[in-house]
């Protein structure tokens, strides 16, 4: 038994391929039986060694989350796990699974299989052939479909070449604003409200950047349609119909924008949010509109009126109220904030996210809204440049950009206001990550490629300070000063220097895919700036390079990777990435092969690869 055990083990990938070719075959042509490979057969029995891993589902779309929680069918898929021999008896074993309710073998053609040593199943032989029970095959497959994958993990490779202004990662697959724990993307602000930690909403400076990448990244991967200008002060009023009543009107006037005068429409109606005004019939199954807009007498606004799924007329209603968003029935208000009221202001809709997350419609796909029909203006004000398109890609990046640059502080970091606390870590609020600081960078980064305003690239210089200062105290003379601490800097057993995700104190995680990311935006300001910011960005890079290098390794298990370094660091368990988080790993590291060009990065890709499709390392 043991001999054959060490044989599956040993040829464990031959025999699973094996399987896996056979099964798909087979299940089509017979449906209820799945056969095995008779060499398999010893002393009559089957010998069945299942880890989740190695044999695990397609599940669909479960690697898109970059930070998302874990599907509970990740769960489910451990039905099954692998029970070795523990010599120590304290040493809590992992649980086997309810006995089989199949029945045991008793016709001359059955035959007993065991799983993992724990139970046997009842199978059947045919020659040489085992035939298993699609009963019990059918629990590692979703949807009825004999697709026998190791992980549910799928590989986007990044462009081959990387530029500070090109396609961010891989990031173009991700829709960043309909996360679940995302409220809605505000008015005020034209970027993401998370709640995961407070429900009262804050910004995650991860996920405004985040949105701003994944937007950006689109608009490259997939084109950057012309938008249709359908009103601007230029074309006039044209377009526009008025009240029945003669209550409202609109007009071409003079106005003062960023220091420059230019035509706009001044527009004249009744002050409710839900009468009359001048209204434009757009009619347009293209569902990204934006306008400026400003507004002279606060309790107007505008309403943008679509056709959903759910309510044949549904309302947009935008207007200097001081909330995010308010549903009622039919009705989704979001707030301009009554800061914003008499200044000029840029609403960039994709109609569709609005209407998922004011219905909770959906939380992860799109295509909630069928069309945009019309545009109906409220109290006084102006507009000028309102557009539809397919999409609006860089003004999104925009948004995410702007918000960056007005929420710097003097530190040039971009603090986190809601507290970090769960069981595994507690950060205070105000608390700033490596990793948001490095995906500010490369926003603004391509901000400024995409305007050459310099003020984008100075933020993303400003915000390097953090990766110098130490996240703790390091001596009195420090505390003395109180200077030297608060940042994202920690070091390695005293000696490599690394970026923290989650700076916590008095122990430090190591968050691999953090640091990645925090390494990128250095890269892109790096490569980007000049003088004194470019070389303090060179050495930020090289000495991470540095810790990179020597550490990878800690984070291979040899049959997948590990998301942070907690077991080496606080005697934890080893906190194995699930396959979202590795497959990013492959992504992330993938990156640095291509900009750094070292062999362990591209043998360590290869390698990273090769266990999503159950390939492990070598073992003595
Ligand atoms: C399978 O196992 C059951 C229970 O141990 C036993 O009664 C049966 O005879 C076995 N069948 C074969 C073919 O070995
Ligand atoms: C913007 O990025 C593109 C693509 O990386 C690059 O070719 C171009 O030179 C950049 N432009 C500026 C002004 O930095
Ligand atoms: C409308 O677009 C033009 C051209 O891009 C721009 O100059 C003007 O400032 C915009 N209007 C407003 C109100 O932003």
């Amino acid at each position: 038994m043991r001999t054959v055990r060490r044989q599956l083990r040993r040829g464990d990938s031959c025999f699973r391929a094996l399987v896996l070719m056979i099964v798909s075959v087979c299940a089509a042509t017979m449906g209820a039986w799945v056969w095995g490979s008779g060499a398999l057969l010893f002393k009559k029995r089957l010998v069945i060694e299942m880890s989740h891993h190695q044999l695990s589902l397609n599940g669909p779309g479960a690697s898109d989350g970059v930070q998302t929680p874990p599907a509970s069918a990740v769960q489910s898929r451990e039905a099954i796990v692998t029970t070795s021999n523990k010599v120590c008896p304290p040493c809590p074993d992992a649980k086997p699974p309810p006995p089989s309710v199949l029945p045991m073998a008793s016709d001359p053609k059955g035959m007993n299989c065991s799983v993992n040593g724990d139970y046997l199943i009842g199978c059947r032989k045919d020659g040489d052939e085992v035939f298993m029970p699609a009963s019990f095959v059918k629990k590692f497959f979703d949807k009825g479909v004999y697709e026998f994958r190791y992980s549910y993990g799928s590989v986007h490779p990044p462009t081959p070449v990387y530029e500070p202004g090109g396609a961010f990662l891989n990031f173009y697959r991700y829709f960043v604003e309909v996360r679940g724990m995302l409220l809605c993307t505000t008015a005020s602000e034209g970027v993401p409200l998370a709640i995961q930690w407070d429900p009262a909403g804050y910004f995650y400076p991860i996920t405004v950047a985040q949105f701003g990448l994944a937007h950006h990244a689109k608009g490259i991967v997939n084109g950057n349609p012309e938008p249709k200008v359908l009103s601007s002060g230029d074309l006039g009023p044209a377009g526009w119909k008025l009240p029945q009543d003669g209550s409202g009107s609109i007009k071409v006037v003079e106005e003062q924008v960023k220091g420059v005068t230019r035509k706009v429409l001044a527009f004249n109606a009744p002050e409710s949010m839900t009468g009359e005004g001048p209204t434009f019939v757009i009619n347009s199954e293209e569902l990204a509109l934006c306008v400026s807009i400003k507004m002279t007498s606060p309790g107007g606004g505008l309403t943008i009126k679509v056709k959903t799924k759910k309510f044949p007329v549904a309302y947009l209603h935008f207007t200097h109220e001081d909330t995010y968003m308010r549903v009622d029935g039919a009705h989704i208000t979001l707030g301009m904030k009554q800061k914003n009221f008499g200044k000029w202001m840029r609403l960039t809709r994709d109609l569709d996210v609005d209407i998922i997350k004011g219905f909770n419609s959906a939380k992860d796909h799109l295509k909630q809204t069928i069309e945009v029909l019309e545009v109906t203006l409220h109290g006084r004000g102006f507009i000028d440049n309102m557009t539809v398109a397919a999409t609006a890609h860089n003004e999104n990046l925009m948004h995410a950009a702007d918000w960056l640059v007005e929420n710097q502080d003097q530190k040039g970091g971009w603090p986190t206001s809601s507290a970090l606390d769960n069981f595994e870590m507690q950060l205070p609020p105000g608390w700033y990550s490596a990793m948001g600081q490095g995906q500010g960078m490369s926003a603004l980064v391509r901000a400024y490629n995409l305007t050459g305003d310099r003020k984008y690239l100075e933020s993303a210089e400003k915000a390097l300070y953090l990766y110098t200062v130490s996240k703790i105290p390091i001596g009195i003379l420090h505390l003395k000063l109180g200077s030297e601490e608060g940042g994202v800097r920690a070091r390695f057993l005293g000696q490599l220097d690394w970026y923290e995700e989650y700076p916590t104190v008095p122990t430090s995680s190591f968050v691999l895919n953090g640091f990645i990311f925090s390494m990128m935006g250095l890269y892109d300001v790096m490569k980007t700036s000049e003088g004194e910011p470019q070389r303090l960005a060179e050495k930020l890079w090289d000495s991470g390079m540095r810790s990179l290098k020597f550490m990878l390794g800690m984070y291979d298990t040899g049959a997948g990777t590990l998301y942070d370094l907690r077991h080496v660091i606080n005697h934890e368990p080893p906190n194995r990435a699930r396959w979202d988080y590795h497959v990013t790993h492959i992504a992330l590291i993938h990156e640095m092969a291509i900009v750094d060009g070292d062999p362990i990065f591209w043998e360590a890709w290869a390698r990273w690869k090769g266990y999503l499709k159950g390939i492990r390392s070598h073992h003595n």
